[in-house]
């Protein structure tokens, strides 16, 4: 029995995360611990507190980039604290948040709720949407959370409301590992969303490499322009490190072409942040999350 296993969370020792990411890049965990409820989060992540260790927190896994040498410390996976079926009062759906997001906007179609449909496509969980402000253009998750749950590290839980959260471009103030959210959307016809939902996916599918195993865009759009046009711009689509390679359909994503590793990648992501400082003297910003990274 290990120090944060429990009646509903199961923990395990130096797991390979590279089986857990959707990059498919990615060393062990020290401890992975998948609690299957809200309270039986908060007490792992209490015990994680409590020995002082670096905690990372593990969604669906589309947005992160671990190293090959792994995590030092615990990481407290969501994918077990999901919902098979929605919970819907008054066009607001409370979802646990390793729901995955396609889930959810499945749930919106049949039960004709509007307010989803351009995040369609998008992969990984709820919860992980919400602490990053997944979007696409002008829309983003944070437009639609009324209130999230968050577990407090003494072994509680606290609720916020999504208006007291800072909504940045793909960026939160939420500091606390989310347990739960609620979205509040708008009854509507189910055809006009399933249509609108369909055609977020046929655009996705035309314009980005979706069958290819990436963290989704790399790097952030710098104001006013786009990540994608600089690389492109700047003659690196197709250009590897490795199995690492910059999508020949879009510029912004790096993919693991074959059995690229994390130096792989980061290695393609210097020369891809080098050529574009040099062609348009701008700095690109990871979207990505590099893992180790500061503890949340
Ligand atoms: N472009 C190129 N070459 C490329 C890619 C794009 O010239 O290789 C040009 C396009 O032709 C277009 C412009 O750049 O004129 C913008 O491209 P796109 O419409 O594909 O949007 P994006 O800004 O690259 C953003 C989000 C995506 C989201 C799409 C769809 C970021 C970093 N990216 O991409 O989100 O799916 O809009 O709305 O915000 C993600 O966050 O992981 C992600 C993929």
């Amino acid at each position: 029995m290990l120090w944060c296993d429990g009646p509903n969370a199961t923990a395990q020792r130096n797991i390979r995360l590279a089986d857990r990411t959707t990059f498919g890049i990615g060393g062990p965990a020290d401890f992975l611990v998948e609690p299957s409820d809200e309270s039986s989060f908060a007490q792992a992540h209490a015990a994680a507190v409590r020995r002082g260790l670096p905690i990372h927190i593990l969604g669906g896994g589309s947005n992160v980039l671990v190293a090959d040498e792994g995590i030092d410390g615990v990481v407290l996976s969501m994918r077990r604290l999901d919902d098979n079926t929605p919970s819907v009062n008054n066009a607001v759906i409370r979802v646990r948040a390793g729901t995955p997001l396609a889930r959810v906007i499945h749930w919106t179609v049949r039960l004709g709720l509007a307010g989803l449909e351009s995040l369609a496509g998008i992969p990984g969980s709820v919860g992980g949407a919400v602490r990053m402000n997944a979007g696409a253009g002008e829309n983003a998750i944070g437009d639609r959370v009324a209130a999230l749950w968050c577990s407090d590290g003494g072994g509680g839980l606290f609720r916020r409301d999504g208006e007291a959260v800072v909504w940045g471009y793909r960026r939160t103030d939420i500091a606390h590992p989310i347990v739960a959210v609620e979205l509040a959307l708008q009854p509507d016809d189910p055809e006009a969303v399933r249509s609108r939902v369909r055609g977020t996916i046929s655009a996705k599918c035309a314009a980005q490499p979706v069958d290819s195993r990436s963290a989704g865009c790399f790097f952030k759009n710098p104001p006013g322009d786009s990540a994608g046009r600089l690389i492109d711009g700047a003659g690196l689509k197709g250009r590897r490190a490795g199995d690492a390679c910059v999508s020949p359909k879009h510029a912004n994503f790096i993919i693991n072409d074959g059995d690229a590793n994390a130096g792989d990648v980061m290695a393609l992501c210097d020369v891809v942040q080098r050529r574009v400082a040099q062609v348009f003297n701008v700095v690109l910003e990871h979207e990505v999350c590099c893992w180790p990274m500061a503890p949340a």
